[in-house]
């Protein structure tokens, strides 16, 4: 990715002090996504390194991974699994306890929304304690999926996310960083 593809996508994203919490900067993606111009150039993006490769899925996290999974999914021609907060997927789940940078939650994910061994890909916008996308991959396991790599737009190195999936053998790869 160019310098000044990186340049742009990082001023498209904005920046809130103590949002949710006092302490929290907030990387906010809405001024991204309403960005044709960023929002077409971080999908590119994120798609480039799977071109070609045979993708199964794309597994996004509610709600930012839908917006930019759904678009991912779109190009690498692959399905798409919704991974939900808590009692929102109608049919039979499992389910798994997480803490992020600013709370805990459960997410869940269909039993059957993959076929064993098939490959996945998982989306997000942002990497923080990686505690949500640990959760995803080990649910995406659970059910039987071939993780073979995560993308996300924005890293925050310092809370130690991207360790966290790598350590778990899965391949992690990101757009921009914050400190
Ligand atoms: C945000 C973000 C990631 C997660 C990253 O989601 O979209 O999914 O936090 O944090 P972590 O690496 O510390 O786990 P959030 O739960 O705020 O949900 P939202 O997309 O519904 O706003
Ligand atoms: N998810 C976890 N930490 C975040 C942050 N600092 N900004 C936006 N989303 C987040």
């Amino acid at each position: 990715m160019t310098p000044e593809s990186q340049n742009y996508l990082l001023s498209s994203i904005r920046s809130i002090p103590d949002y949710p919490k006092p302490g929290i900067i907030f990387r906010d993606i809405t001024t991204l996504l309403g960005d044709a111009r960023a929002f077409r150039r971080a999908v590119d993006e994120l798609v480039q390194p799977y071109v070609g490769l045979k993708v199964d899925k794309i597994a996004g996290m509610e709600a930012r991974g839908f917006i930019l999974g759904g678009a991912v999914a779109h190009q690498l021609s692959a399905g798409f699994v919704p991974i939900r907060k808590k009692g929102k997927l109608p049919h039979e789940t499992v389910r798994i306890a997480y803490s992020l940078e600013y709370g805990v939650d459960e997410m869940e994910i269909h039993m059957d929304a993959v076929k064993p061994g098939e490959k996945v890909i998982l989306v997000d916008d942002l990497i923080a304690t990686g505690g949500t996308a640990v959760g995803a991959v080990q649910l995406l396991r659970q059910i039987g999926a071939d993780v073979v790599s995560a993308c996300f737009v924005i890293d925050l190195p310092e809370l130690g996310g991207r360790k966290k999936l790598e350590a778990l053998g899965v391949e992690v790869r990101t757009l921009v960083e914050f400190e």
